[in-house]
């Protein structure tokens, strides 16, 4: 692969076809998001994203646009084009018959049936094709794809709502609402993007939430990330508000097939089989078969319970944490169940990627540091 100096004019059209494939952050699950630019004589004369599984790619939508001119101009791409014929043919085909000068790339496609042979294509045709511009980028805005991709897990993000002492329920149980609405509206996007949202039994029970993605006038947003409650017993109610439509749920239980699953099933929830482990669920296996189901971020909404099983399971890439200005004390809830640490030396390391004000409330994004592999036990 070539690794070429890139001219501004580059980066600003990589940067344009990144802003365009992040328009399709909450639609093409579970397909990445890319973007596409043509330019010649230092001018962008089309544009294209990807916008729906099933629907055209990027490449092809902006080919579409820039018609003749895109024989002899520059295409810019966030993503390798595919070679496979899925449910779209390969875009490799289309990018040639347009016979580009120059062809420059992001990311390499992370798909093990892709991976380098887009661009192998390109480059056995003779068209100057250059990798690696903005690269980073491209991955971060696909991280779950990335990761089903190249290790078969789902991006794991658990979102918690705290008080400024870190608490998140009362020890009644009342959580609603310790956040103000503009954090509450956050959320909403961040559940849009998700293929799937996961929590446990415990919150069902006490909350009753609905669990969907709703737009900012109230409605419901057109693709819904799956609902997956972790629930060893099914204690969930079959009337629970989050089995209902829009959009689908999945129980993950120990419970057996037969009599006590059907009332759901009857309601077309799907009841999955799951490992068990000590506290309840088997939360890598989980998560292992959601990347089987296609899904490639999933957003967690639960208590201390499952937020610390996960943690301590290993399989939590990001922290989205709201914290309220105000104080609940001692006596309520924290954010993580975890095993009592005996030194300081076992605390679980952090780093901060950002930190903003959303309303009144403070955001903080964070990612658990991996312990070193000589630390790791699994
Ligand atoms: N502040 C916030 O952001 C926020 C968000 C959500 C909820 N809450 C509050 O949190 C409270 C509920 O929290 P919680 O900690 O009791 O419940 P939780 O974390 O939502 O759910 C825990 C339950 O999940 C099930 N589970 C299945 N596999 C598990 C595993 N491997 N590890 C742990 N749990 C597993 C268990 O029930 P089974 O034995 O039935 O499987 C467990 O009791 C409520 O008061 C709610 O209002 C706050």
């Amino acid at each position: 692969l070539n690794v070429a100096d890139f001219s501004d004019f580059d980066r600003q059209c990589m940067t344009r076809a990144l802003e365009l494939a992040a328009r399709g952050l909450a639609t093409t699950d579970p397909n990445p998001r890319v973007g596409c630019v043509i330019a010649r004589e230092g001018q962008i004369i089309a544009e294209g994203f990807h916008e729906r599984a099933g629907e055209a790619h990027a490449e092809v939508i902006a080919l579409r646009a820039a018609g003749e001119r895109a024989a002899g101009a520059t295409f810019y791409i966030t993503q390798e084009p595919c070679t496979h014929f899925g449910r779209t043919p390969p875009c490799v085909d289309a990018v040639l018959a347009a016979r580009p000068a120059r062809v420059v790339i992001g990311m390499i496609d992370p798909n093990p049936r892709e991976r380098g042979g887009g661009i192998k294509r390109l480059e056995t045709a003779g068209i100057e094709t250059q990798t690696g511009l903005l690269a980073a980028e491209a991955r971060v805005l696909n991280c779950g794809f990335v990761q089903r991709m190249e290790q078969g897990m789902p991006w794991v993000r658990v979102k918690l709502a705290a008080s400024l002492d870190g608490r998140t329920a009362l020890a009644n149980g009342e959580s609603q609402w310790i956040t103000g609405e503009a954090a509450r509206a956050d959320v909403q996007s961040w559940r849009a993007r998700s293929s799937a949202i996961l929590t446990g039994s415990a919150t069902i029970l006490r909350d009753d939430p609905q669990l969907n993605a709703r737009l900012p006038d109230g409605g419901a947003a057109t693709r819904q990330p799956l609902r997956v409650i972790a629930d060893s017993e099914l204690r969930t109610p079959v009337n629970a508000r989050a089995l209902s439509p829009p959009g689908e749920a999945l129980i993950f239980t120990n419970v057996p097939e037969g009599e006590q699953r059907r009332p759901f099933e009857a309601r077309g929830v799907r009841i999955e089989s799951a490992r068990r482990a000590a506290g309840g669920i088997d939360l890598r296996q989980l998560m292992t078969r959601l990347a089987q189901m296609e899904m490639n971020e999933v957003w967690v909404e639960a208590g201390a319970f499952l937020s610390g099983a996960l943690l301590a399971a290993g399989v939590v890439d990001e922290l989205v944490i709201y914290f309220a200005p105000s104080i609940l004390g001692g006596a309520a809830r924290g954010m993580f169940e975890l095993p009592e640490l005996r030194s300081l030396k076992e605390r679980r390391e952090l780093e901060i990627l950002e930190t903003r004000m959303i309303g009144a409330d403070l955001r903080v994004i964070a990612r658990p540091v991996r312990p070193p592999a000589s630390a790791r036990t699994s």
